[in-house]
C-alpha cells in the first residue's frame, strides 16, 4: 500500500546485482575449494539458488549480512530435484559444471518472468556443439559426456547462453570462442570472478569471447558489481517524485547507455566518490526509446521509464525488443489513470526479431496524471513500474504480487521508506487476482 505524491529524498546502499549473483554462485560449482562472494543480496532469487546449490552438496555460511561463503568439496547428486523447478532460471547453467565434475546433469524446467517465450534451445545447442549430448526428457534436460573447445556462434546474444557457454568453456579441452556473446556488465563480472578462479577468458571487440580451457579452478573471493537495474529503477524514482537521490555503490561505467537516455529526458546526476546522487534537472521531455542488448538500453529499465514517461510534456513511445511479451504492466497502469497505448508495431529504431508476429511489444505514452489504483504485479520489473506509479499518484495505490518485485530487489520496502515514502504492507491474501 502507497500513499504518493511524495518527493523521495536521502541516500541509500545499491544492493548486488541480481543478475550476476545467482551466476557466480553456480560458477564456484565449478571448483572442489570454497569460494567467498561479497556484496551478495538477500532476495529470495539467491535463497532459491542456495537451496538448489545445498541439493548439489554446496556447503555454505554467511560470514556477514552480506558475504557468502560456497563450498562444493564433492557431489551429492549430478541433477537438480522437480521442487526447484519454475522457481527461476539458473538451474540451467548448473547444467555445464555438473557435466565436467559427474559427466553427467540433469536439471528441471527453468522458471523466470512470464515475459516471453524464453526458449533454450542456444543453451543446449551450445552444450552439443561443445561435445555433450543434450535432450529432453521428465520435465527437464540432461546433458552427458566430456566438454571440448570449439567455436559456437550465437543467433541472438543470448545473456543466459553465453553464461552457458563460458561455464562450459573454462575446463574444456582446448580453445572455445564464443561469437554472437552477450557482454553485458553482468558477464564481465563473472568473466572476472572466473578469471580469478584460474580460467583464461578474454573479451575482444565485436562480441566474441576466447575462452582458453584450464585442467582445474581454484576457489576465489570477489566482490559483486552492484545492481544496475536497481540504480536505474530508483534514479528514475528520484525523478519522477522531483526528489533527489544518492545511491551508494551506483556506477557509472555500467549505467551508460540509461544515463544518455536520462539526461534526454532531463535527469541529472553527479557522481560522487561513493556513489551518484540523481535529481530532475529540467521539465520532463518525451523520449523514444528502443531497448536491445548491452549496450543498448537494457529491458529491464523499460517499465520503470514508460511510467515515468507519463509525466513528461509530450507524447513518448518505447519499443522493446528482447522479450516480446513484456508490456502487460503498461495496459495496467491504465487503472492508475496512465494514458498508454501498446502495439504489434515496431515504433522506434526499426524492425525487430518480433516484427509481423503480433506480439505488442511497442508503447506509446501521453502525458497523464496518475491517481491511486489497484493494481497486481505481473513480474518483477513490471511490478516496480506499479510500485512507482504508486510513489507518483495523488491518493493510495495498492500493488498485490509484490513478492514477484521483492526476488530482484532486496529489501525494496526497507529503502523507499528510508527515503521518504509512505508505504505499509497489508498481510493476508490479496483480494485481486494475477
Ligand atoms: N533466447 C532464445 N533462445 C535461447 C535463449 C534466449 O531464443 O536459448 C531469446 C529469448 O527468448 C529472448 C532473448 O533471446 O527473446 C534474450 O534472452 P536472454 O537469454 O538474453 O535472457 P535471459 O538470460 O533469460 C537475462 C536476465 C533478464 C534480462 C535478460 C536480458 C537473468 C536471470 N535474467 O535473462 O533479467 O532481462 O537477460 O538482459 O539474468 C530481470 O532482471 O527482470 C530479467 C528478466
Amino acid at each position: 500500500m502507497i500513499s504518493g505524491a511524495r518527493p523521495l529524498a536521502g541516500t541509500v546502499v545499491v544492493a548486488g546485482a541480481k543478475n550476476a549473483v545467482t551466476k557466480q554462485m553456480v560458477a564456484t560449482l565449478l571448483s572442489d575449494e570454497p569460494s567467498v562472494l561479497e556484496n551478495v543480496p538477500r532476495t529470495s532469487e539467491v535463497a532459491a539458488t542456495l537451496g538448489m546449490l545445498a541439493s548439489l552438496g554446496t556447503q555454505y555460511d554467511w560470514l556477514s549480512r552480506n558475504t557468502l561463503l560456497l563450498h562444493t568439496p564433492q557431489l551429492s547428486a549430478s541433477g537438480i530435484g522437480l521442487e526447484h523447478q519454475r522457481l527461476n532460471r539458473i538451474g540451467l547453467l548448473a547444467l555445464a559444471p555438473l557435466v565436467h565434475r559427474a559427466g553427467e546433469a540433469w536439471v528441471p524446467v527453468p522458471g523466470g518472468c512470464a515475459i516471453g517465450g524464453r526458449q533454450i534451445d542456444f543453451h543446449l545447442a551450445v552444450l552439443g556443439q561443445m561435445g555433450a549430448r543434450v535432450g529432453i526428457g521428465g520435465d527437464g534436460f540432461w546433458a552427458r559426456g566430456r566438454l571440448h573447445g570449439t567455436r559456437v556462434v550465437l543467433p541472438y546474444p543470448s545473456v543466459g547462453a553465453t553464461e552457458n557457454a563460458l561455464l562450459a568453456a573454462v575446463l574444456a579441452p582446448g580453445c572455445t570462442e564464443i561469437a554472437g556473446a552477450a557482454v553485458e556488465p553482468e558477464i564481465r563480472d563473472t568473466i572476472a570472478l572466473l578469471n580469478r578462479m584460474g580460467a583464461r577468458i578474454e573479451v575482444l571487440r565485436q562480441r566474441r569471447i576466447v575462452v582458453e580451457g584450464v585442467g582445474r579452478l581454484r576457489g576465489a573471493r570477489h566482490r559483486v558489481m552492484a545492481d544496475r537495474s536497481e540504480a536505474a529503477s530508483l534514479a528514475m524514482a528520484a525523478v519522477a517524485t522531483d526528489g533527489r537521490v544518492n545511491l551508494l555503490g551506483a556506477e557509472p561505467r555500467s549505467l551508460g547507455p540509461f544515463l544518455r537516455v536520462f539526461r534526454a529526458l532531463g535527469g541529472g546526476w553527479r557522481v560522487g566518490r561513493r556513489g551518484m546522487v540523481f535529481f530532475r534537472d529540467d521539465v520532463l521531455r518525451p523520449v523514444s526509446v528502443a531497448t536491445g542488448p548491452y549496450p543498448h538500453f537494457s529491458t529491464d529499465w523499460l517499465p520503470p521509464l514508460v511510467t515515468l514517461l507519463t509525466q513528461a510534456r509530450g507524447v513518448s513511445q518505447v519499443h522493446e525488443t528482447v522479450f516480446e511479451d513484456r508490456l502487460a504492466y503498461a495496459v495496467r497502469l491504465g487503472a492508475a489513470g496512465a494514458r498508454l497505448s501498446v502495439s504489434d508495431r515496431c515504433l522506434v529504431g526499426g524492425c525487430c526479431r518480433f516484427a509481423g508476429g503480433g506480439h505488442f511489444h511497442s508503447c506509446t505514452i501521453e502525458p497523464s496524471r496518475l491517481h491511486g489504483a489497484r493494481l497486481v504485479a505481473p513480474d518483477l520489473r513490471g511490478g516496480f513500474a506499479m510500485i512507482l506509479a504508486g510513489l507518483m499518484a495523488e491518493g493510495t495505490t495498492e500493488v498485490g504480487c509484490v513478492e514477484r518485485v521483492e526476488r530482484g530487489y532486496a529489501e525494496l520496502s526497507e529503502k523507499l521508506l528510508e527515503l521518504g515514502a509512505h508505504l505499509w504492507v497489508r498481510l493476508g491474501r490479496s483480494r485481486m487476482t494475477a
